[in-house]
């Protein structure tokens, strides 16, 4: 049986959202190139619309770490499926993850992004669940929307790989 989507965040929503985020960064890194790094799969959606609405030079390369199986909740065990193509020496990082909910993907990432020299790493996420946080010192620098505890699905959230082309973030209601 088909599940049920209640929408939280329309794709109208969203994409204006979307833009002000991007004008805000693009202020920020006036006058410099940024480095987005999209984490599969979820960042996907995102950071293709981060990307098309800043107006500084952008480069792009990706990353898929694993945190999750196809359940709802954290492992606490991250592994690298999909390295960077590209080195990070000198670069202007900025990491754009689909969610942050207990921050364990993001403090493992950036420690290992940092070993590797880029000028400044920053973090930017479509959604953040700030409640479920475990890794406090995770700092995320850009936010789209914060939202309650709840699991959603849509704009490249998956649950058990389904629904991630919903153009709105939605909860899957059971
Ligand atoms: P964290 O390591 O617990 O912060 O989890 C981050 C990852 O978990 C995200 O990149 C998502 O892939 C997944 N995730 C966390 N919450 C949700 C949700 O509500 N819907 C879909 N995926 C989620
Ligand atoms: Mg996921």
């Amino acid at each position: 049986m088909a599940d049920k989507i209640r929408v939280l965040l329309s794709e109208e929503e969203v994409n204006r959202r979307i833009s002000e985020v991007a004008e805000v960064i693009s202020k920020d890194y006036e006058g410099k190139e940024i480095h987005l790094i999209c984490i599969l799969k979820g960042g996907v959606f995102f950071t293709c619309e981060l990307a098309k609405r800043l107006n500084v030079p952008v480069s792009l390369d990706f990353m898929s770490v694993s945190s999750y199986g196809d359940d709802t909740k954290s492992s606490g065990v991250v592994r690298i499926l999909k390295d960077l193509d590209e080195p990070l020496e000198g670069k202007e990082v900025l990491i754009v993850e689909d969610i942050i909910d207990s921050g364990r993907t993001l403090a493992y990432l950036i420690e290992v992004l940092k070993q590797r020299g880029p000028k400044s790493i920053r973090l930017c996420t479509l959604l953040d669940k700030p409640e479920r946080r475990v890794k406090k010192q995770v700092k995320v620098d850009y936010t789209c929307f914060t939202i309650p505890d709840e699991f959603v699905v849509g704009y490249g959230l998956d649950y058990a790989q389904k629904y991630r082309n919903l153009p709105y973030i939605g909860v899957v209601e059971q």
